[in-house]
């Protein structure tokens, strides 16, 4: 039996999920679903409902990707906003704000997300399982997808605009 659940980890790997305390009482209720399906969890808090900043739970499951120690992530704010901007800063992560199944599903084939973002406070908890079991089981597509993929490097600065100013120096310029 032991055997078993150890293959079943092996095979379905393992998912780092991180939430702050809006998406706390979400996260220990996906994590039990999770770890019942065969998934390896890595936890990287928080731990309880205790006010904390998103964005330290959105870099340590980036840094769990990195590292290797995780192959996919799930993070939970309020909304999924904070942890899905403060997570995509990470050069290697792709993390996908989704509130609904199709969303899930389309950022696996299209997307390559490797970072699934819920928001606990607007998604109800069914439809938020629903979510991370699409997109743990959802492989990407590739084909023309790759060539968009490639497009989502970081850009040296200066380079956002066709004629090198930066949208950046734009929108200074214009006051915005
Ligand atoms: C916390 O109150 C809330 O701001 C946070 O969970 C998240 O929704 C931010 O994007």
């Amino acid at each position: 039996m032991a055997d078993e659940a150890e293959r079943d980890m092996a095979i379905r790997g393992t998912v780092a999920i991180g939430a702050d305390h809006a998406g706390f009482a979400l996260k220990e209720w996906l994590k039990a679903r999770l770890a019942e399906s065969g998934y390896g969890i890595l936890d990287v808090g928080t731990h309880s409902a205790d006010s904390v900043d998103y964005p330290d739970f959105a870099h340590a499951v980036g840094d769990a990707l990195v590292s290797g120690k995780a192959n996919r992530g799930v993070l939970i704010c309020g909304t999924g906003i904070g942890v899905s901007i403060a997570a995509n800063r990470n050069p290697a992560v792709r993390a996908a704000l989704c509130q609904n199944v199709d969303a899930a599903r389309l950022a696996r084939q299209h997307n390559d997300a490797n970072v699934l973002a819920l928001g606990a406070r607007l998604l109800d908890r069914d439809i938020a399982a629903a979510c991370v079991d699409v997109f743990l089981a959802t492989a990407y597509e590739g084909g023309r997808h790759d060539r968009r993929l490639a497009k989502l490097s970081p850009r040296p600065a200066g380079d956002s605009e066709p004629d090198g100013t930066g949208s950046l120096q734009s929108l200074r310029r214009e006051g915005v």
